[in-house]
Formats: C-alpha cells, structure tokens, sequence
C-alpha cells in the first residue's frame, strides 16, 4: 500500500477545505502543501495564513509542506506554527541546510529534503540520516499537470538501496507527473509515498483515483 499526499495545489481554491476533506476521507494519509515564492520558482501559491486557516479546518491532517522558496530558515517557525507536520525544502534553496534542519528539528516538526531533476541523490548523503522523508522531483518544481520525468526512478532505487545499506528510516516521496501509468513504476523503484495534483483533483472521482493510487 501506497501513502497518498494529494497536492492542493490542484485543489479549487474557493472550496478547499471540502476538497481536502474529500481526498482524506477516501484514504490520502497526507496532505501536500506546495508553497512557491516567485523566486526559487517562477510562480507563486500560497503560504501561512492558508496553513493556518486549513489546520482550523482539519486539525487531525498531516500536513506535508513542501517549501520551493530560496529561504525556508526564516519561515520555518511561521509555518510549523501554522501546522506544518513535515517540514520539506530544498537541497538547491539559498539558506545553510545544516542550520535550517536544526531548527525545523528544535520546533518539533518532522524534517524533509527534496532534490530537483538537475541534482543527483548523492548530494543528499551528508543529511540522511537526519531526515523523516526524502522527496525527488519528477518534473522541475513551479506547476502542477507537467509530464514525469523517468530520471526519477534511478534516485528512487539509489536512496532505496542507501537506507537500507545505512540501516535508516526516512520515507521516500516521488512528486510530478505522478499519475495511474507512472505511479506503479515509482512504487517498484521504492516510492512510499505518491503526491499527485492533476491525477486526483483533475478527476470527476476524486475517490477513485486516491483509492487507485493507494492500492499501489
Ligand atoms: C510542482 C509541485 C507539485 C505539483 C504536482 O512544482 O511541487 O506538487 O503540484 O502536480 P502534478 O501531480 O499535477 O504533476
Ligand atoms: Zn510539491
């Protein structure tokens, strides 16, 4: 069984909180919020105050916060706050990855890193053992309904075989172009947990379609 993480991003913003509920009452254990600054990516989301409105919302949800911004040091308490339960930046962002793990970890959230297309997974080796989950980018970050990117699933197998090897235990997450062709490949290569956008919200049957991706 696969973990489903929707991504809100898809979502109809004027109803998310019914759609959110939706996809966890079909089975999604996660929520995937993608928060984009129009800097480190070439688009812009949405940030704490929809955090916090939604965790009014939905307190019981874990909250997989997936920061594609340059700064994530600074906004890490905001965030956590607001009800982040998994903290989730980048590799590539501008601040010091030691020094911005540390805090997420001293304000009590789970610790998350993500890599891009362009980054191999060995550049994650020196943080590993420090982290709840692992994500590898299928498709470069910034929009939602782009193609997958196979390149994904060599990384999957690597940092597989990495915490098994090093006898760890973070979870690893596969987000972009993640659909009911490409998510049964991503699973084989050791992906524990799916966020899809356009495969979920992007159906008539939001149901199903967690339902499909969480058989995996
Ligand atoms: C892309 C985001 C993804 C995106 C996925 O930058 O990180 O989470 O919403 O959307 P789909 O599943 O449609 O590729
Ligand atoms: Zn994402």
């Amino acid at each position: 069984m696969a973990i489903v993480s929707p991504s809100i991003l898809s979502a109809d913003f004027g109803k998310l909180g019914a759609d959110c509920r939706t996809v966890l009452d079909a089975g999604a254990q996660m929520l995937h919020y993608d928060v984009m600054d129009g800097h480190f990516v070439p688009n812009i989301s949405f940030g704490v105050p929809v955090l916090k409105s939604l965790h009014k919302t939905l307190p019981d949800a874990f909250y997989d916060v997936h920061l594609m911004i340059s700064h994530p040091l600074q906004y890490a308490e905001p965030f956590i706050k607001a009800g982040a339960t998994l903290y989730n930046f980048h590799l590539e962002c501008e601040d010091d990855i030691q020094q911005t793990l540390d805090a997420v970890k001293a304000l009590g959230c789970k610790t998350g890193l993500t890599i891009k297309p362009g980054t191999a997974p060995e550049a994650l080796a020196p943080y590993l053992d420090q982290l709840d989950l692992v994500l590898v980018m299928s498709v470069e970050p910034g929009f939602g309904g782009q193609k997958f990117m196979p390149s994904a699933l060599d990384k999957l197998r690597w940092l597989k075989a990495e915490r098994e090897k090093r006898g760890l235990h973070y979870l690893l997450e596969v987000d972009g172009g993640v659909d009911d062709t490409t998510a049964p490949l991503c699973v084989k290569a050791g992906a524990d947990v799916l966020v899809a956008g356009s495969a979920v919200f992007g159906k008539d049957d939001r149901t199903a379609a967690v339902r499909r991706l969480a058989a995996l």
